[in-house]
């Protein structure tokens, strides 16, 4: 078997990594927009205010997406953009701006599946207090209201909330991420059991006000452990869901409580954390997604460390990596479906995966991007086996459709499939566009 004959072939962006019009069109704050002006956090003192200025410009890149033959765009609101203050009024231009962005997408013939939140946190909100508010999780099931209300009459795909693992573990525990603070675990801890709450009432929500059938799902980011022998194949879904320290991004830690309804036992001992919480509020973080996003660029090589326990293997030297410094590995694209699949039982879309390159353009006015091409072909081929073994993978979404706003990197690594000039905002199709379409074109056959 191969990818299935309706597989969702896409590209995926997200509001403040490429929109700009950060102080236009009635937008409000937010908590990226208030840490770029601090100068500080971000790599030379680089902002997203104009960013790839997708707000001005998504009819040239929805006709790129389209040229490439892309089945399907992922991309974010911007909640402040939507809500400038985060509850409340709806913001007209912020609507028009999303509805003249999902028409034209549908005229072209794609899919628009649509995350709510990918960490703009709305500035207002954060003032008093953020995730950490008990009201947050209602805040965020009143905006989620909203947007069934505004675009499921065309939109059938949502995902509630992008990598918490990234707006909680990297935004408040280790300050890595707006709003760069790092509280104590146990109020970590509580931010995350909102996220959870705000998750599992989003979803309810998106389902209860959408005009017809929709699919909700949320996207996690993985940390995806491979066995490196024969013999840690059988334990590896196991040791892939098992706590280990205070480690955000264990994979069980957002979907467990949000597909099972349980957090792993050993939470609070982990975290070293005096953490307790309400029993009734699983009634509420238990949500049966429809389907699991999951965020896949590297894994990890583990082996039994023959005292019950594992350890890393090192990478062997050959072993490439990044400009993010992330290890290639194929494989991780065919056990991190693989293991969540035999966990939850639950379709799969992959909906990041991608490569930073360092590169430029080449005096024919090209960009060549080779490493990219046989980054996206040995990790697609990874994921066929994972579907060729019966794991329910829907869809794959490119990381990312254009060059943009790597976070706290600013604009200094390009994950894209269109190369982007920010002094000029010119956009050019790299060879792995080229590459990416022909895969497109043959439903992966020919990888
Ligand atoms: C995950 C995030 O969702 C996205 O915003 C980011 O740019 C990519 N990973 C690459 O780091």
């Amino acid at each position: 078997m191969s990818f299935r004959k309706d597989f969702v072939w896409g590209a995926a962006t997200a509001a403040y990594q490429v929109e700009g019009a950060a102080y236009e069109g009635g937008k409000g704050l937010s908590i990226w927009d208030t840490a770029c002006e601090n100068g500080h956090f971000v790599f030379n003192g680089h902002t997203a205010k104009v960013g790839c200025d997708h707000y001005h410009r998504f009819r040239e890149d929805v006709a790129l997406m389209k040229k490439m033959g892309l089945k399907a765009y992922r991309f974010s609101v911007s909640w402040p953009r939507l809500m400038p203050h985060g509850t409340g009024e709806l913001n007209p231009e912020g609507v028009r701006f999303y509805n003249d962005l999902i028409d034209a997408l549908l005229e072209a013939g794609i899919e628009p599946y649509m995350t709510l939140f990918h960490w703009d946190y709305p500035y207002e909100l954060f003032l008093k207090g953020g995730w950490l508010n008990p009201e947050s999780p209602k805040w965020f099931e009143a905006y989620a209201v909203n947007i069934a209300k505004l675009f499921s009459d065309r939109v059938k795909h949502f995902i509630t909330v992008n990598e918490p693992q990234c707006f909680i573990g990297c935004g408040l525990y280790q300050a890595v991420h707006a709003p760069f603070l790092s509280c104590p675990p146990e109020e970590a801890l509580l931010a995350w059991h909102n996220t959870l709450k705000a998750n599992g009432l989003a979803t309810r929500a998106l389902r209860a006000n959408a005009k017809g059938s929709v699919q909700v799902g949320l996207t996690v980011a993985t940390d995806v452990l491979m066995p490196a022998t024969e013999a840690d194949k059988a334990t590896i879904v196991k040791e892939n869901f098992t706590l280990r320290g205070d480690n955000f991004f264990s994979n069980a830690l957002f979907t467990d409580p949000a597909v099972l309804g349980k957090y792993p036992e050993n939470l609070a001992s982990a975290f070293r954390a005096n953490f307790t919480y309400d029993e009734k509020d699983m009634e509420i973080i238990k949500c049966d997604p429809d389907f699991l996003g999951l965020n896949i660029y590297h894994g990890k090589y583990i082996t039994s460390d023959g005292k019950g326990g594992i350890r890393d293997v090192v990478p062997d030297m050959n072993v490439p990596f990044t400009d993010m410094r992330w290890p290639v590995t194929p494989e991780s694209l065919y056990y991190g479906p693989k293991t969540y699949w035999e966990r939850y039982h639950l379709p799969v879309y992959i909906t990041e995966n991608g490569v930073a390159v360092s590169e430029w353009l080449s005096a024919d006015k090209k960009l060549h991007d080779p490493a990219r091409i046989e980054y996206i072909r040995s990790y697609l081929e990874q994921l066929r086996r994972a579907a060729s073994e019966g794991v329910d993978v829907r869809g794959y979404f490119y990381w990312s459709l254009m060059d943009n706003f790597e976070w706290k990197e600013g604009f200094s690594k390009r994950f894209g499939l269109v190369y982007v000039d920010y002094n000029t905002q010119e956009r050019t199709p790299k060879d792995s566009a080229a590459y990416y379409a022909g895969i497109i074109r043959e439903n992966g056959e020919n990888l």
